[in-house]
Parts: C-alpha cells; sequence; structure tokens
C-alpha cells in the first residue's frame, strides 16, 4: 500500500497522548496510520523574519510530523491576506469584502512554493499526496514544476462558487489551472462540484464528461482529472457514545441547574461572518417578540470562540455580536433571566457533547457552509427517545444530506424566528422520526467512509 503525504495548512497538534480535537484530524490521523506517511504544514507559529528553512520533524511511530513556521511577512500575505481576504470572502459569496492586490497574491504563490520545495525532497515515487483546502490551491502545480509525479488529490473544505462569482477575482483562470494539476478534486455537495464542471465548461473550453456514479472526468489546460464530491462527515458512534456519558457530566449538570427547567437552543461556531450570527440572533429576538410565551421560558446560548483575530472583518463582526446581543438582552432581560448566552471560547468536544443533548434545538444558519459539521454533530449527540430538532440553513453543505431538519432561508428572520417555534412545540413523535431518519444518513456516511471513499479514489489516478 502506497504511503500517504498530507498537506495541510493546519497539522493536528503532535502530542500522542491527547486525542485530536476535530473529526478531521482524527480522520486524517486514521489514514495515515494505516499507511504510515506524513503531515507536513504550518506548524502555527509565527516568527519575526523569514520562514523557517527547514521543516521540524517528530516522528511518531510510522507517522512523521513536518512543519514549519512562517515568517510575519508570508503569514500576513498568504493566511491573513490572500487566503482569508480574498479567497475565504470570494468563495463563502461576499464580494463586497474582497480584498484584491498583487501583493497578496505573489505572498500565497511564495509561500506555496516554499512549502513545496520543502516537502519535495522526503517525497518517494510511490507516495499518494493529499493537500487540502483553499489556502494551498497551487501546491500540486508547484509539485508538479519540481517533477515530482505523484499521484496527488485535492480537497476543498469550503464552498466552491458559481463561475461568476469566481470571475470576480483577477487571474481567476490561472487559479483554477493550478487546481487543474492535482488528479483528484474533492467538493462537499453536488452543487460545489456543478458550479466548478461550468467553469471548466464556459471559462475554460475544457471538457467534462459526467460518470455514472456523479463524478466528473475533466480535461483541461492540457490535463485530465478527476472531480467528485465527497461529504465530510464526523466519527458518529464515537459522538454517540460522548454523549450518552457526557449527559451525566459535571458540566451538564452545571447548564441544566442554571436553566432552572427552562428551555436551550444552542449555536456553535467559530465567529466567523460566514455563519450568520447577527442574523441568527435577530431571529430569536423575532422569536420573543412574536410568540411571547417563550420570554423566561427559553435561554439561547451561543458559542462563538474568536477566529482570525488580525482581520479588519473579524474585528468588525465580533463589535458587532457584542452590541447586538447586548441590545437584546437589554430589551427581553428579566432580573432572573438573560434571553442570549453570547460566548467567546471554545469548549471541548466532551464538554460540547453533553451540551448539545440537553438543547431543545440546534441552530445552524450559516449564509454559506462548505458543510457544517456542527449541524451533524448536534444530531448525533441526541437522546433518541427524545431528541431535539436542528433547525439548519439552505445554504449549509449539510442541508443537502439532513433534508428532515427545518430548513431555513437564513437571510429570512422572520422565517427562521418562526421555525424555531416550530421547533419548540414539535410533538415527540415527529421529532424521533426526524431523528432516526437523519442518523440513519450519518452511519451510514461517517467520517471513516469519507476518508475511504477519498483515499480509494486517489489511489486509482491517474485518471489520464
Ligand atoms: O472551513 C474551512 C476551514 O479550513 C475548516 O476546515 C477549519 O475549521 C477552519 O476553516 C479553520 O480556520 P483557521 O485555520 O483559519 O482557524
Amino acid at each position: 500500500m502506497s504511503r500517504l503525504v498530507v498537506v495541510s495548512n493546519r497539522v493536528a497538534p503532535i502530542d500522542e497522548g491527547k486525542q485530536a480535537a476535530g473529526g478531521l484530524a482524527v480522520a486524517v490521523l486514521a489514514a495515515l496510520k494505516k499507511t504510515g506517511g506524513i503531515w507536513f504544514g504550518w506548524s502555527g507559529n509565527v516568527v519575526e523574519g523569514e520562514s523557517q528553512d527547514e521543516p521540524r520533524r517528530t516522528d511518531v511511530g510510522r507517522l512523521t510530523y513536518a512543519t514549519l513556521d512562517l515568517g510575519r511577512r508570508d503569514f500576513e500575505e498568504y493566511y491573513n491576506g490572500f487566503a482569508n481576504q480574498t479567497l475565504w470572502p470570494l468563495f463563502h459569496y461576499r464580494l463586497g469584502l474582497i480584498e484584491v492586490s498583487r501583493r497578496t497574491r505573489e505572498g500565497y504563490k511564495r509561500v506555496n512554493g516554499y512549502f513545496a520545495d520543502r516537502l519535495a525532497p522526503l517525497l518517494r515515487p510511490d507516495d499518494m499526496v493529499w493537500v487540502h483546502d483553499y489556502h494551498l490551491i497551487p501546491f500540486g502545480e508547484e509539485l508538479r514544476q519540481k517533477g515530482c509525479q505523484q499521484r496527488m488529490g485535492f480537497f476543498l473544505h469550503t464552498p466552491f462558487p458559481a463561475p461568476e462569482v469566481l470571475s470576480v477575482l483577477p487571474n481567476h483562470r490561472e487559479l483554477i489551472r493550478e487546481l487543474c494539476a492535482y488528479d483528484l478534486v474533492g467538493f462537499h455537495t453536488q452543487v460545489d462540484l456543478r458550479c466548478f464542471a461550468n467553469y471548466i465548461r464556459f471559462e475554460t473550453n475544457g471538457e467534462v464528461e459526467e460518470r455514472a456514479d456523479g463524478s466528473m472526468l475533466i480535461r483541461a489546460f492540457d490535463r485530465t482529472l478527476l472531480a467528485r464530491a465527497f461529504p465530510i462527515s464526523i466519527d458518529t458512534a464515537n459522538l454517540e457514545s460522548l454523549a450518552q456519558t457526557a449527559a451525566r457530566s459535571r458540566h451538564t449538570e452545571r447548564l441544566k441547574e442554571s436553566l432552572v427547567g427552562r428551555r436551550l437552543i444552542i449555536g456553535v461556531d467559530r465567529l466567523d461572518y460566514s455563519k450568520g450570527l447577527p442574523q441568527r440572533f435577530q431571529a430569536f429576538e423575532q422569536l420573543l417578540a412574536s410568540y411571547q410565551e417563550h420570554c423566561n421560558r427559553v435561554s439561547f446560548l451561543q458559542v462563538a470562540p474568536p477566529s482570525r483575530e488580525d482581520v479588519p472583518e473579524y474585528i468588525a463582526i465580533r463589535r458587532e455580536l457584542s452590541e447586538l446581543s447586548g441590545r437584546i438582552n437589554g430589551r427581553f432581560a428579566e432580573f432572573d433571566w438573560v434571553p442570549i448566552r453570547y460566548l467567546n471560547k471554545s469548549f471541548g468536544r466532551r464538554v460540547l457533547a453533553g451540551f448539545y443533548r440537553t438543547a431543545n434545538v440546534g441552530l445552524v444558519t450559516p449564509l454559506r457552509d462548505g458543510m457544517n459539521l456542527v449541524a451533524k454533530e448536534y444530531v448525533a449527540c441526541q437522546d433518541p427517545d427524545d431528541p431535539g430538532v436542528l433547525v439548519l440553513s439552505c445554504f449549509a453543505g449539510a442541508a443537502r444530506e439532513l433534508g428532515e431538519a427545518l430548513i431555513v432561508n437564513p437571510f429570512d428572520v422572520e422565517g427562521v424566528a418562526d421555525a424555531l417555534q416550530r421547533a419548540l412545540i414539535m410533538p415527540q413523535g415527529e421529532r424521533k422520526e426526524r431523528h432516526a431518519a437523519m442518523m440513519r444518513t450519518l452511519r451510514a456516511h461517517d467520517i471513516g467512509w469519507w476518508r475511504e471513499s477519498y483515499v480509494d479514489a486517489l489511489t486509482r489516478a491517474p485518471y489520464g
């Protein structure tokens, strides 16, 4: 079996004893442990001066972590700049927020080239290289230019935008040419895949051959590659059992005591403008205004750990949410009840599992999201005999699989308030039916299924 080499901007913490936090990290580690291999990426450290010259290598069994510190300028131009001020808003349809600059585009290319320079000497001819996310689109082409002929796959963790949106980016063709250097390109949903195929058809004169299994064979820029949807998922069985034990944990008990019999709505998101948090707060406000029976009877817990804190749009959204939660609480609070509990901090998986199980409603309303694993985690953590209700944005990739949730348009504040009302009064029988249907999907397509289908498809490359 070929060795797997995973490349991602962030690498899971290198600590054998400690369980990796997210499902993706767990999945990638499981794949790497099976085949042996390398996990290569940024160390998370920013240093003054130049980026680190030689990767820091740590061997854990058959797995090698190879990480690099980024110099301040590289970090600013590659991560804060092109990745998070150009591609992130562009891929999330937020054209008003994009910054376009040649300096950051060049910084992005430079860091990709610098990463590829450092990885190339570590590769063996039979390796399979699996590159993750929008930070690293040019990485494959950079490796190919250095003569690397290994099988190379890419997986995009964000949405892929419609061609009309993508074409706002100067030199968009160059970015897509870079993407076509891979043998396999994976997206979360058929919608993303179709957007990519349409770009190939209408902007490059390339050819798209649709295959019976829904994948597409792409011929463009003198290359042939396979593009396919691989919806990422969660470790369903693990979360189910985690939530069962967490239901009796100290944190869960404290949360329940603090509610004093009130119902709970929960939201958990990185503090990001793509998550639709202002509209979500307004929808909760609308619920209290339109359905006054919930005043002093329902609390909304929003966990929102700060993220990308140097980027101006993230500073602005943080300020906006503090003001909004303060205003709504000022309007509705009683001396013994605060409607919105808004927390700028993160919690571990176990604590969150207990919180999800306690909450009567999971409120997941991004304006645009690649998949959204919180939606899936919320469902997996429910008590099957008395489950809560998921209210889910139609613009989250997860809505394609979890059609039994209450699907809402996150821009429609009154519509979301009505869905919250419906969730809060939904009879137990209906809640159980919807939950059971979603669990069937999550058990059939868990994170192991995602990883294996991707790696299996990459093993079959090249597709030319
Ligand atoms: O959604 C894309 C993504 O890369 C996720 O996989 C990840 O949770 C998030 O963005 C991380 O953002 P950052 O590395 O900037 O903190």
